[in-house]
């Protein structure tokens, strides 16, 4: 786990005259597992939005094995497919089974062949448990459900980093769990991961990194033991206490 992956380098993005992200730098190793909490509003979700090519950026660079992913050339576009993200809502085609929602853009976008794509959508809705709802449509699925085909979905891109932005935020408690286990086996499974995350205990758990994003910046980074154990700011204090608090 020593190649970076994915670096970020003095990210300024603004909207208009508003500053959200201020000169963040951030480097992610391949294999590593960063969890990102904060405050609602400090930019979280913006940040990874802007790693993803959905925010253009103000200043800084994003640089996917070196090579910079701002901007939106055609090689770009193609470079930034190797990383995927899933949404806290799933935006899965109603009108689309699981299977055709999970095929879809790896047979459209990436142009893969029809029967190969749709053999390994079954292998990795059957990992996540729910290959007998291959045929379902997503109104006849839980939340947990659904956001797990989402995360299905992106992982049929092939994505080399995923990005999660509090995927479990709208689950009814019941199924956090679910979805949070098959986050777990991803991670252990090797894959790199950026998650934005309320979860503590998951946090704890899952992340090589904890990143605590606060008014725009990176305030404090460290391993998950150092940060809930002994937060050196008295911003990331302060929140955890709230946190504790609020649940
Ligand atoms: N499209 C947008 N236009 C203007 N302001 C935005 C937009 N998206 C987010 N913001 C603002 O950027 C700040 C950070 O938002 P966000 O990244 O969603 O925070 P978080 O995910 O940490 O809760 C907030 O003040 C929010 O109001
Ligand atoms: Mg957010």
């Amino acid at each position: 786990m020593s190649e970076t992956i994915l670096k970020i380098d003095h990210l300024q993005k603004q909207f208009d005259s508003h500053v959200i992200l201020k000169d963040v730098s951030l480097s992610v190793k391949k294999g590593e597992v960063i969890v990102i909490i904060g405050p609602s509003g400090c930019g979280k979700s913006t940040f990874l939005r802007c790693i993803n090519g959905l925010e253009d950026i103000q200043s800084g660079d994003i640089l996917l094995e070196n090579r910079s992913i701002v901007g939106n050339t055609t090689q770009i576009q193609k470079e930034r497919q190797r990383i995927g993200m899933v949404f806290q809502s799933y935006d899965l085609f109603p009108h689309k089974t699981v299977l055709d929602n999970v095929t879809l853009a790896p047979r459209k976008v990436q142009k893969r062949d029809k029967a190969e794509v749709e053999k390994e959508g079954l292998q990795l809705l059957d990992r996540v448990g729910l290959a007998s709802k291959q045929n379902a449509y997503p109104r006849q699925l839980s939340g947990g459900q659904k956001q797990r085909v989402a995360i299905v979905r992106a992982l049929a891109m092939h994505p080399e980093i995923l990005l999660f932005d509090e995927v479990t935020a709208a689950l009814d408690p019941e199924m956090v769990h679910e979805v949070l286990e098959t986050m777990l086996e991803l991670a252990r499974s090797g894959n790199t991961m950026l998650i934005v995350t309320h979860e503590m205990s998951f946090a704890r758990a899952v992340a090589d990194r904890i990143v605590f994003l606060d008014e725009g910046g990176i305030v404090e980074e460290g391993t998950p033991e150092e940060f809930f154990e002994h937060p050196k700011t008295d911003r990331a204090k302060k929140f955890l206490a709230s946190f504790e608090y609020h649940r």
